[in-house]
């Protein structure tokens, strides 16, 4: 843990970086579900969602990564004297958990991606050769496990969003605003 009573630049940078991006990820996801394959013009849309979407958790794992090195070199400042033990540990767990889900997310992505025999397509710029072969069984569980996923990002994200509301409106105590 480091000494400094709030976040570094980067850190905050990286956090609102990430942040913009996991919510435009899980639009674009949704989106791309509601799109009829068997449309010719909502097909095509789909390639180019689908381009983004790829693209675009790749750029969220290299952040992640990122998030981590910064993490594991210059620490994060602790939560204030007076914080419920409880609120601590829920904290550092959530924190936990979201670090871990938004590296699992991307891999299982590219997983469901090489079961349906594509690659890890970098915003359509460069692939990324799959690393399992086509398979439509695989295919149906990794993208139901994309899902869950997802489900499990989102229900962390809306308790992370409960823990800022409980430090800055209940608690007041500063801790939102060292990471704005
Ligand atoms: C943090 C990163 C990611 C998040 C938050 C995310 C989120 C989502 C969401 C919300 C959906 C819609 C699920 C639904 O139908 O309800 C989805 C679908 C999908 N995503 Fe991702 N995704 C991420 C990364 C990736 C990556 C890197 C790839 C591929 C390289 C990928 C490939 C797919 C595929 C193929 C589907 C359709 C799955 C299916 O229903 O069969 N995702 N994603
Ligand atoms: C998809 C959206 C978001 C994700 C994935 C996310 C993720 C994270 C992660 C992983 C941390 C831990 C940083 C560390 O200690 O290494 C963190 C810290 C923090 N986040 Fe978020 N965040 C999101 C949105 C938000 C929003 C909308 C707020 C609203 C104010 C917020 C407020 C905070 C605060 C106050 C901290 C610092 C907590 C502390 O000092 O212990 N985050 N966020």
């Amino acid at each position: 843990m480091a000494d400094a009573d709030e976040y570094g630049t980067v850190q905050k940078l990286l956090h609102w970086l990430i942040a913009l991006l996991v919510v435009a990820q899980v639009v674009v996801g949704v989106w791309i579900g509601t799109l009829d394959p068997h449309d010719q013009a909502q097909a095509a849309l789909a390639t180019i969602l689908y381009q983004a979407h790829d693209g675009t958790g790749a750029s969220i794992l290299v952040l992640v990564l990122l998030r981590l090195l910064v993490r594991l070199t210059v620490g994060v400042p602790a939560l204030p004297r007076g914080t419920p033990r409880w609120a601590d540990s829920l904290a550092h767990l959530n924190h936990r958990l979201l670090y871990l889900v938004l590296i699992v997310q991307p891999v299982l992505g590219y997983l469901t991606n090489g079961a349906n025999g594509y690659p890890w397509s970098i915003y359509g710029l460069y692939n990324i050769p799959a690393i399992i072969a086509k398979n439509a069984v695989w295919a149906d569980w990794l993208g139901q496990a994309h899902q869950v996923g997802a489900a499990v990002l989102i229900s962390l994200v809306a308790l992370h969003l409960l823990g800022a509301f409980y430090h800055g409106v209940i608690r007041r105590d500063g801790v939102v605003s060292r990471i704005v």
